[in-house]
Order: structure tokens, then sequence, then C-alpha cells
């Protein structure tokens, strides 16, 4: 059986900080949603597991691939041997904050579980996910959903409708860095103020009113990227535009409220960016 299986970026609205846990990880509340910037990936037939990639020299073929590790998983929750050769074409930027590792783990599973009958559910898939990294469970279903505990407990809502502008700086950010660089931060923010503050103004349209909430914690990181993520958004805002880190960085993006903005600031740069929508 052939497949081919989306996977879209993410960027995250928000994301507060409510502490450190004793496990290590940071206890958040984060509100994400998928965006029309998505790597692809095929699934063929073969007689054993096969990966190869377009569009990026940098990523592993082996075991530390997160498409490798989640047929690995997949073979070991259902005792089914993926035999199929997977292509993924690479579109996401690595190290930017946009989920693209994530997602592309996510799709691994969903294909693998269509390609063999559906032998898991939809929560068996986001319970599998989650042991694969924090953002991979919200990638099952992706569009609009908060996210909790380290990230990989999911509240969905109906996707919403908006664009932004995103842009790529061209250096990369570790995630864990970026964490392990946060002073002590212990917000008291719970999922209804999340629902207040973003998702209820997202959804009915009032764009102003979630540009004005949007937050993002992980830019109080003093790791050394963030601050170079500092300069990029200062470009941004010379745009007319409300910058903000997505994720761990490196990626900024806006929200496009009205058409009162100029980019000129940003052309003069060397930076990838894109005008994109929410999916
Ligand atoms: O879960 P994932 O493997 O994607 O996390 C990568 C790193 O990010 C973790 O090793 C941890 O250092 C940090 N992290 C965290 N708190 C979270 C999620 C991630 O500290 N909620």
């Amino acid at each position: 059986m052939r497949l081919i299986v989306p996977s879209p970026a993410k960027v995250n609205l928000a994301l507060w900080i409510k502490g450190k846990r004793p496990d290590g990880y940071h206890e958040l509340i984060t509100v994400m949603h998928t965006i029309n910037l998505c790597d692809t990936l095929f699934f063929q037939p073969s007689d054993r597991f096969e990966l190869s990639i377009e569009g990026s020299e940098s990523l592993p073929l082996n075991r530390s691939n997160l498409i490798v590790k989640a047929a690995q998983l997949f073979k070991e929750v259902t005792g089914i041997k993926p035999e199929v050769k997977v292509k993924l074409e690479k579109v996401i930027p690595i190290g930017a904050g946009l989920g693209g590792g994530s997602s592309n783990a996510a799709a691994t599973l969903k294909g693998l579980n269509v390609i063999y009958g559906n032998p898991l559910s939809e929560s068996e898939l986001v319970q599998v996910a989650s042991q694969l990294g924090s953002d991979v469970p919200f990638f099952i279903r992706g569009g609009l959903a908060v996210a909790y505990g380290r990230g990989e407990k999911l509240k969905h809502y109906s996707p919403a409708s908006f664009k932004l502008l995103l842009v790529y700086p061209g250096f990369p950010c570790p995630t864990k860095e970026v964490y392990e660089n946060l002073p002590p931060i212990e917000r008291d923010i719970t999922i209804e103020e999340a629902e207040r503050r973003i998702i209820s103004p997202l959804v009915a349209g009032r764009l102003r009113e979630v540009e004005e909430a949007m937050e993002n914690d992980l830019e109080k990181s003093k790791a050394e990227c963030v601050s170079k993520v500092n300069e990029v958004k200062e470009v941004v805002r010379a745009c007319g535009l409300k910058p903000m880190m997505s994720g761990s960085g490196s990626s900024v993006f806006a929200l496009i409220t009205d058409q009162n903005y100029d980019l000129t600031p940003l052309k003069s740069r060397q930076w990838w960016y894109k005008l994109l929508n929410a999916i």
C-alpha cells in the first residue's frame, strides 16, 4: 500500500512555565496551532524498514531519527514489523521551534497505523506518541490545542483561521539548552485562563486580543541562541508587527491582524521568511 501523509509545523501562541518538576522537565501550559508549512512522508511497500530524506543533509538516518524511533516503537507496541520504505521530504526548518521532528514522528505513527489496518485507536496513538517527545502527541490530531503537563496532555478545539508571518533566521536553538538556561519561573496559570486569554478570542476572530495576550516564557532563557532571536524580533517589530519566538526558537512569528505592516526591514536581511495560514 502506498500512502502520503502531510506533516505540518506548529507555532506556540502562548507558552507559560508553571515550574520545574522532579524529573527535570518543566510543567507548562501552551497553546499550539498547526500551520501550512508541511513536510511530507511517502510510504511504499518494501521487504524491510527503510528511510530516505530529501531536502536536508543534516538529519541522521539511523536510530537517533525520530521517524526510525517511531517505527521501532510501533513494532514494540503492536507486534507488527513495519516493512515500508519511508521517504521524508523536508521543508520545515530544523531546530526552529516549529515541531518538525515531532510532527514527523506523529506522521510515522499515523501512517503505519493506517497501512496495518488501524491496530491503535487515536487515544492509543497519543499515548504511544508521548514516549517519543513532549510535542509528539499534539501532532496526532494537530489543529488548535492547549497542551499541558510537560506538553503531552491535550485539550483540542476547532481549528481557527488566521494569517502569520514566519521568520527562520538560519541558526537552530537546541530545546534542551533553552530549557536548561531558564531562570526559575512559577506561573499560576490554568487551562481555563489559557482559554479566556487565547482560545476564545482566537476562535471568535478577535486577533488583536490574541496578539496582546501572546507570551512565551522561553524567551526569558539565558541561552545564547535566545539572545540572537531577540535581534530577529526587533526586525519583525520594525515591520509593525508583534514578534513572538515559537516554542524554544529559533523561529519568530507574528499574527497578521490588518494590512498595517511593511516588510521592508526584513527584506534587507538574509533570513528565510514566509506569509502562512493556520491549518
Ligand atoms: O520531550 P522532549 O524530548 O521534546 O524534550 C526535549 C528537552 O526539552 C528535554 O530533555 C527537557 O530538557 C526540555 N523540556 C522541559 N520541559 C518540557 C519539555 C521539554 O524541560 N515540558
